[in-house]
């Protein structure tokens, strides 16, 4: 994973921005975007790059001393001192649960529901499962596309009026455009992605991108 820093993304020079080079990434992004990729293959691909993109953003996750005792000896070792909170954007951000919650069982999870409406490509809210209280340290907003930004930036700004105070945003490709609005908007939050694609075209797509993330992993098109 390279840190861009004061790399120039459409005039905006970013820091916080985590590219994966890791070759795995790479060739199965390759097969993410393939149009002949089938959304049984599709879906496994978008759970193994968040895995790795999972390992990236949770390097700084704070640990607490805790000792064990293994068949020889006592053994000082750790636990988790953070509460994760996963936050997919759905629908598309639903296939990067399962893949992180495998590895921190103890992770919450919460679910926001917004759309991009395709005249103005605005997001549209229209599911919140947000628990009255906040009960974690640091919340992982999960979305494979970072188009204009739009509906991370809403999912975010929902975040910190809730009261989260530790933010992370995961997304296997973006547009520069995305990653200026959330730099702009939300400076404070790091965005660990896979791939930052060329444009995006004039119906807000990423391009080259993948289509529509959601439609691929569910079979909806
Ligand atoms: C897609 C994607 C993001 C959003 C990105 O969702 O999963 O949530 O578009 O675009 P933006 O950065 O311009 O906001 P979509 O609205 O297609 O909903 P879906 O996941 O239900 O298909
Ligand atoms: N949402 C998608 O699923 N794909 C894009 O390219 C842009 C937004």
């Amino acid at each position: 994973m390279s840190d861009i820093d004061n790399q120039t993304v459409i005039g905006t020079t970013m820091s916080l921005v985590h590219v994966s080079q890791h070759p795995l990434v790479l060739t199965k992004l390759t097969m993410l975007r393939n149009q002949t990729t089938k959304s049984k293959i599709f879906r496994e691909l978008v759970g193994e790059i968040t895995q790795f993109l999972m390992y990236e953003a949770t390097n700084d996750i704070v640990l607490q001393d805790h000792t064990v005792q293994t068949p020889m000896a006592p053994y000082a070792g750790h636990v988790l001192a953070e509460r994760i909170g996963l936050v997919p954007i759905l629908r598309a951000g639903l296939g990067m649960v399962e893949p992180i919650i495998d590895m921190i069982p103890t992770a919450h999870i919460w679910h926001l529901g917004l759309y991009r409406d395709h005249d103005t490509l605005q997001p549209v809210s229209y599911y919140n499962k947000l628990p009255p209280e906040v009960n974690i340290d640091v919340a992982l907003v999960l979305d494979p596309m970072l188009a204009t930004g739009g509906s991370a930036s809403a999912a975010v700004t929902v975040l910190k009026q809730w009261g989260v105070k530790r933010i992370k945003f995961l997304g296997l490709i973006a547009a520069p455009e995305g990653v200026a609005l959330m730099h702009r908007e939300h400076p404070d939050v790091p965005l660990y992605l896979a791939a930052i694609d060329e444009k995006l075209n004039e119906i807000g797509y990423i391009v080259p991108g993948l289509g529509d993330a959601g439609d691929r992993q569910f079979g909806t098109y």
